[in-house]
C-alpha cells in the first residue's frame, strides 16, 4: 500500500527548500520530529478540504477498514465523537426526522466526557440507559439487549450512542444492537475508541462491519500511531448521504492539524495491510496465556477483548490501585486502575519482558495476601445511582457555576461535568442533582472538587 503523505514530506524535507512558511522551527531539531513537521504548503493538501495526498491516504484507510468512507483526525476520538454526533443529527434531519426527535439521543451511561461536551454544544437531551444492576465501575454499563430494545421502542430519538469496547474491555453485541436500532428507525453511533484493531481480527468485530452507521476509532490507542491520530468511519449508506463530513469536522478543529500525526496514520496503513493481522494473532495468544496465568493465581478477570486484560482485583479483596503500585515496583505501568480494577493494554509492540513483569507482579501480590482473603469481596463503592435531571446539559454547562469540595456538593446541580482522566467517564452529568450517595463515588474516582450551578442559596 502506498504512503502518499509520508512520501511527499520525505521528498520535501530532503529537498532543502528554504522554509519561508510556518512552523517557526523551520525544520531544525528542538525535540526531534521538526524536519517532518510541515504545514499546508503547495502539494501538501489540506485536511478539511482534502483532494490530494491526504484524500488518497484516507481512501487507503477506508479500504483497509472496509468502511463507506474514513476520515482522519489529529485531535483524537474526542474530535471524531463531536463530528459523528453532529453528522448523525444532520443525516437524520435530511431523512425527514422531526426537529424535536433530532434533539434527543439515547446513550448508555458509561460515555466519555467528549460526548457530554458535544451534547452541550448541540443542546441535545440524552435518554440515559443505566446498568441493569450495580456493576462495580462507572466504566462499564452492562445492559441486556432487551433493555436496549425497550428504550429504542419507547423513546423518540434520532440515534443510540454506545461505547464499545468500554474501558474495561467489554465488547457489545453490535450486530444485534444495530439491527434493533435500524428496525426502530434510529442510527447507531459507536464510540470505538478502544477498538481500531477489531477490524483486523480473523473475523472483523469492527462496528462498521457489524452494522453501525458510524464509529470513531482512536488509532493511537491500539495501533502504532502517534497520540492524537484517530479515524471517523462512515458506513456505505451514511457515506452516500453525507457530503459535508469535512465541513462538520472543521467545526471542532484547528486549521493547523499535525502533519506528523497524519504521516503516522499514513504509515500505519502500510503496516495494517502488510503484517498487523498476523501480529495480532500472536499477541492475542500471549495476552490469553498471561490472562490464564493471572486467573490461575486466583484473580478474576473480566471483558472479552483480545488485547486487554482487566483484573477484577476487588473480587479478591484487593484495591486495584495497590495492584497498580505493585506493577510499578516491577517496572510496569498500567493503563488504568481504580479501587476494583486494573486494566492492561497490549499490542504487537510489547516485548516479552512486559509479560514477564506482569507475571512477577501478580505472583508477588498473590504471595502477600492470605489465601482466605482471596475471593472475599470488599464492599464496593462504585454503585451507580440514577440521578434526577433538573436542567438540560447545555443550560447547566453555560450557567454561571462555582467549584466546591465534593463534601459540600449534595443537593446542588452539577455544572460543567467533572471527570478524572482516565477514564474521563462522569459520575454525574451537567444538569443533574448531586446526591449524598455519589460523594464516595467521586472520591473513589479521584474527584475532590466539582462544579455546581450557581443559581440557588
Ligand atoms: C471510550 C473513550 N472514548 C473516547 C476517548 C477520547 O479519545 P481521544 O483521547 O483519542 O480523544 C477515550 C479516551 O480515553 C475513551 O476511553
Amino acid at each position: 500500500m502506498d504512503t502518499p503523505i509520508c512520501d511527499y514530506v520525505k521528498k520535501y524535507s530532503e529537498s532543502y527548500y528554504s522554509r519561508l512558511h510556518m512552523p517557526g522551527h523551520k525544520g531544525k531539531n528542538m525535540i526531534g520530529p521538526e524536519n517532518i513537521d510541515i504545514t499546508e504548503i503547495e502539494g501538501a493538501d489540506t485536511l478539511f478540504h482534502a483532494d490530494g495526498i491526504i484524500k488518497k491516504s484516507e481512501e487507503n484507510a477506508s479500504l483497509l477498514f472496509k468502511s463507506g468512507a474514513t476520515f482522519y483526525s489529529t485531535y483524537g476520538s474526542t474530535h471524531c465523537i463531536a463530528s459523528m454526533v453532529t453528522i448523525a443529527q444532520n443525516v437524520a434531519k435530511s431523512d425527514g426526522v422531526s426537529e424535536l426527535t433530532c434533539k434527543k439521543i439515547i446513550a448508555l451511561r458509561n460515555v466519555h466526557k467528549a460526548f457530554i461536551n458535544n451534547c452541550a454544544m448541540l443542546d441535545l437531551d440524552v435518554e440515559w440507559i443505566f446498568p441493569d444492576k450495580n456493576n462495580d465501575s462507572i466504566c462499564q454499563c452492562n445492559v441486556s439487549v432487551e433493555r436496549i430494545e425497550e428504550v429504542l421502542k419507547s423513546t423518540d430519538a434520532f440515534a443510540l450512542y454506545i461505547t464499545s469496547p468500554d474501558y474495561l474491555g467489554n465488547v457489545a453485541d453490535i450486530q444485534t444492537i444495530s439491527k434493533l436500532c435500524h428496525d426502530n428507525g434510529k442510527l447507531l453511533l459507536v464510540d470505538n475508541a478502544h477498538g481500531a484493531y477489531l477490524a483486523f481480527l480473523k473475523e472483523s468485530l469492527h462496528p462498521i462491519a457489524l452494522g453501525a452507521d458510524m464509529c470513531n476509532d482512536s488509532a493511537h490507542k491500539t495501533l502504532p500511531v502517534l497520540t492524537g491520530g484517530a479515524y471517523l468511519h462512515l458506513s456505505k449508506e451514511i457515506a452516500g448521504k453525507c457530503s459535508n463530513v469535512k465541513d462538520i469536522m472543521s467545526l471542532y478543529a484547528s486549521t493547523s492539524p499535525s502533519y506528523v500525526i497524519m504521516q503516522s496514520l499514513d504509515m500505519c496503513n502500510k503496516y495494517l495491510e502488510e503484517s498487523f493481522r498476523n501480529d495480532i494473532i500472536k499477541t492475542g495468544k500471549k495476552v490469553k496465556e498471561l490472562e490464564d496465568y493471572i486467573r490461575n493465581l486466583g484473580f478474576e478477570t473480566i471483558g472479552n477483548e483480545d488485547l486487554k486484560i482487566t483484573v477484577y482485583t476487588g473480587k479478591s479483596g484487593i484495591d486495584g490501585n495497590t495492584f497498580a503500585d505493585v506493577l510499578r515496583e516491577h517496572k510496569a505501568e498500567c493503563e488504568f486502575s481504580d479501587n476494583n480494577f486494573v486494566v492492561l493494554m497490549f499490542s504487537p509492540f510489547n516485548d516479552d519482558i512486559d509479560y514477564i513483569r506482569v507475571k512477577n507482579a501478580a505472583d508477588s501480590i498473590k504471595a502477600t495476601i492470605k489465601h482466605e482473603e482471596i475471593l472475599v469481596k470488599k464492599e464496593s463503592a462504585q454503585s451507580i445511582f440514577v440521578p434526577k435531571k433538573v436542567m438540560t446539559i447545555r443550560q447547566a454547562v453555560f450557567s454561571p457555576s462555582r467549584k466546591v469540595n465534593v463534601d459540600e456538593a449534595a443537593g446542588k446541580i452539577c455544572g460543567m461535568t467533572v471527570v478524572s482522566c482516565p477514564p474521563a467517564i462522569p459520575v454525574v452529568v451537567s444538569g443533574e442533582l448531586i446526591n449524598e450517595k455519589m460523594i464516595p463515588l467521586f472520591k473513589n474516582n479521584g474527584i475532590e472538587n466539582i462544579n455546581i450551578v450557581d443559581c440557588e442559596d
